[in-house]
């Protein structure tokens, strides 16, 4: 099979399509003729060197695809071959075949298209679980959006429009307020022409917001903290800050270091604060937890909710343009990977 490998650490230029032989189910495995696959923002951060959950070097990363089951491995009876389906799958999945426990595997309903398939798990699921097991969103919460235009923020903009009365402010390129506005976000925010802290803090009187979702880390961790209002919840989730750039930065990733806040129980007690961590990629263990909210989200794109918005799709031999519309800031929502053109 063919198959994305990131050869070594660097620009895009390492990624190169290579030919293996196919891998095998194992007990309690499906294998999966990928249709489409999922490209985030962590495969590039895997890329860069910067991802320390990736496997070791050189591999093929990918968390998600949808196609067609094509071989069932020891004690598996279902989904029946040929069934359409989408899964998580923990790494691997930037190839022709890639193999997947029974359990993170849902069947797609006839009406949803293998791109749009791939394009919902690890956004929606990350989203999803944020929102409505972490934050406990509710009606009138005021919630800062980093990212906003990327794969997870465009979903949690959309997810937000199922509670009445949520005010989103949402950091973004200029050029991509638009779609911001058009996916429900209050307050789209330059977060490259101004201070988007003092904006939020004008737009809210000086008071502050209750959730923060921030995927960039270091500094901003500081600056979030002190945007929220009492009872507020500071959620981390990614560390983009330390992949600015096509290439690995010491100098860049020792300087976002030392901006992490440092947090003591007593302080948050004090200042009735909150902050959480979310990583899907560590949720491998609660396969009932994954299901349970992927099962909600397929409700949500059978009512209409869920409605990926697709940025561009890469055949495999292109793999290394797609990762520069990601690392390059270009993306507006999901990129995705076919394995032929
Ligand atoms: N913890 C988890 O379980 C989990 C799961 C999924 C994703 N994540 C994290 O969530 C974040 C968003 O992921 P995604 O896949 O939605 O992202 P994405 O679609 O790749 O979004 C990329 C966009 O983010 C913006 N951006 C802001 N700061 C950036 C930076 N330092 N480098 C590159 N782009 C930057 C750019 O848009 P602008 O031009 O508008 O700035 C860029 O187009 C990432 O940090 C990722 O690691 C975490």
């Amino acid at each position: 099979m063919r198959a994305v490998w990131i050869t070594r650490a660097g620009g895009p230029e390492v990624l190169e399509v290579r030919t293996t032989p196919n891998p095998s189910p194992a007990a309690g495995e499906i294998r999966i003729r990928v249709h489409a696959a999922g490209l985030n923002f962590a495969e590039v951060m895997a890329r860069q060197g910067l991802y320390p959950d990736a496997p070791r070097l050189p591999c093929v990363v990918g968390y998600e695809v949808a196609g067609v089951v094509d071989a069932h491995g020891p004690g598996v009876d279902g989904p029946a071959i040929g069934s359409r389906v989408l899964a998580l799958v923990r790494f691997g999945g930037h190839a022709e075949l890639v193999c997947a426990p029974v359990a993170q595997v849902v069947e797609l309903p006839d009406a949803l298209g293998f791109e749009e398939a791939a394009a919902i798990p690890v956004n929606y699921l990350t989203a999803y679980h944020m929102l409505f097991r972490v934050a406990n969103l509710r009606a009138g919460h005021r919630i800062l959006v980093h990212m906003a235009a990327g794969g997870v923020g465009l979903a949690v903009l959309q997810l937000c429009r199922t509670v009445p009365d949520v005010v989103t402010f949402g950091t973004a390129s200029a050029g991509k307020h638009e779609v911001l506005r058009e996916f429900g976000c209050t307050h789209p925010i330059d977060y490259r022409t101004e201070d988007y802290a003092a904006r939020v803090r004008a737009l809210t009187g000086g008071d502050g917001v209750d959730i923060v979702l921030d995927p960039l880390g270091g500094r901003d961790w500081k600056r979030g903290m002190r945007l929220l209002r009492p009872v507020g919840q500071l959620i981390a989730y990614g560390f983009a800050n330390a992949a600015s750039g096509e290439r690995r930065s010491i100098l860049r990733l020792a300087r976002q270091a030392v901006g992490v806040p440092l947090l003591s129980p007593l302080g948050l007690m004090n200042q009735n604060r909150t902050v959480s961590g979310v990583n899907l990629g560590h949720l491998w263990g609660r396969p009932d937890l994954l299901r349970e909210e992927l099962s909600a989200l397929m409700d949500l794109w059978h009512a209409g909710v869920v409605k990926p918005r697709i940025d561009g799709v890469y055949p495999f031999d292109r793999a290394a343009d797609a990762h520069r519309r990601l690392g390059e800031r270009h993306n507006i929502g999901k990129v995705l990977l076919v394995p032929s053109g």
